[in-house]
């Protein structure tokens, strides 16, 4: 199993300095950037705590003079071309600032801010530094089994979608080594709680399968003490194409039997169910036709390697729009619209559970066709060039 999964692009690899390196790193970005050499190199990080920072020492091999305690004497180095922000949701933004005014170019973890108000801020940080990207990081954009999805949506296989239903469900408190053990997810500053945290992919999925929400109605529950915020978050959503969808996440505090997790949607020829994210052999999804027979897709790794969430597809688009110049599909605008839904549905339950517009208030428009498909470089075929396989099997 080869680590350099994508041959070497014709640019020299961005030299990156990370701020941050706690379970975001260690289980996510470090799996993905040490399989892209010609694409990211990681030459100094800032931590504060000792053990985050061994970790990423003993896992990256960088010496220990690539360390500093303040994020401010990392971004005063001469040798970077971009920031990468894998910090508590609170601190994003001012990083990030203080990343584009040392002149970097930011990769940025999700959410834009912790509720509107501080989205707009992101946004205004966007158009105050015109030279700059600043890619806020969404990995389920790139999750190969949902890209495929959406091309076959796009392709009409479902013809005109009329509905769809995901319905979530897990106990969910502190756990040694889990994301949940961090004490900024246990209290939360930023609405919402692990439904913004967690839950803003799920909207990323939504969104880039079925467009836009245009109304949405919300309500929530609180049965977990242990995790702040609302355990359960309920969103009914008419989307901007007319299309109507019910979206439940249920966190409570007690264990809660095995659910089946599977996003479903339904349109006048056919309908698709979508694998949960959970396995890392092989996802997809099956299409069910009005007439004939199922069929199966199915995505794996062509080396044998584990799938990840998206995050290897992700760190080349980062590196494409910053050594190219190409638009890339982890904008800030995307993000924001991530959140929305979140926010909005809150809205709703705080209003009592009325039907609320998305758009007062909303720093931008929704469409009917929102997210842009990512492809590798230029070619229309889905897998150029990636370390993947698609398998397509009749049910019968
Ligand atoms: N895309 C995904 O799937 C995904 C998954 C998990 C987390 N995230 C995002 O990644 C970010 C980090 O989450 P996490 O789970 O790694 O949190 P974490 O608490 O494990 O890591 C944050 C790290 O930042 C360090 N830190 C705190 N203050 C600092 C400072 N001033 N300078 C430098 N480092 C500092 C902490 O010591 C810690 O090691 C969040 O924005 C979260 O939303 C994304």
């Amino acid at each position: 199993m080869g680590d350099e999964i994508v041959g070497a692009p014709d640019y020299e690899p961005l030299r990156v300095g990370v701020i941050g390196t706690g379970l975001a790193m260690d289980r996510l970005h470090w799996p993905a950037i040490r399989r892209l050499p010609g694409h990211v190199k990681v030459v100094a990080f800032a931590e504060p705590d000792d053990v985050a920072a061994s970790r990423f020492q003993a896992t990256s091999g960088l010496p220990e003079t690539a360390r500093y305690l303040d994020y401010r004497d990392l971004l005063a180095r001469d040798d970077l071309d971009a920031a990468v922000i894998l910090l508590p949701i609170p601190m994003l933004h001012g990083a990030a600032l203080a990343s584009l005014e040392a002149g970097l170019h930011v990769f940025c973890e999700k959410p834009p801010g912790g509720d509107l108000a501080e989205a707009r801020e992101f946004l205004s940080l966007e158009a105050a530094h015109p030279g700059r990207r600043l890619f806020v990081a969404e990995n389920f954009f790139y999750r190969d089994d949902l890209r495929l999805a959406r091309a076959a949506i796009e392709s009409g296989a479902l013809g005109r979608i009329h509905s769809m239903a995901w319905r979530i469900t897990g106990q969910y408190v502190p756990r040694d080594g889990t994301f949940s053990s961090t004490p900024w997810r246990q209290q939360p500053q930023y609405r919402g709680g692990t439904h913004l945290d967690g839950g803003i992919h799920m909207m990323a999925a939504i969104r880039l399968l079925l467009g836009d929400p245009a109304r949405i109605h919300g309500l929530v529950q609180h049965a977990n003490g242990r995790m702040g915020g609302p355990s359960t978050l309920l969103l009914h959503v008419v989307f901007t194409s007319g299309a109507v969808g019910s979206y439940s996440a249920i966190h409570p505090e007690i264990a809660v039997p095995p659910d089946d997790a599977s996003l479903r949607i339904f349109g006048d020829d056919g309908s698709m169910v979508l694998t949960p994210a959970y396995s890392q052999e092989h996802r997809g999804y099956t299409i069910y036709p009005a007439r004939g027979v199922a069929e199966e897709v199915r995505v794996r790794r062509s080396s044998g390697a584990l799938l990840d969430g998206g995050y290897v597809n992700e760190w080349i688009d980062f590196a494409d729009a910053v050594r190219r110049g190409t638009p890339p599909v982890g904008t800030v605008a995307q993000s924001v619209m991530n959140m929305v839904p979140i926010l909005r549905g809150l809205d709703s339950a705080e209003a009592g559970g009325v039907a609320i517009d998305v758009t007062p208030d909303c720093p931008l428009q929704p469409s009917e066709v929102s997210v842009p498909l990512w492809r590798p470089g230029t070619s229309a075929d889905l897998a150029c060039g990636l370390d993947l396989e698609v398998s397509r099997r009749a049910i019968t």
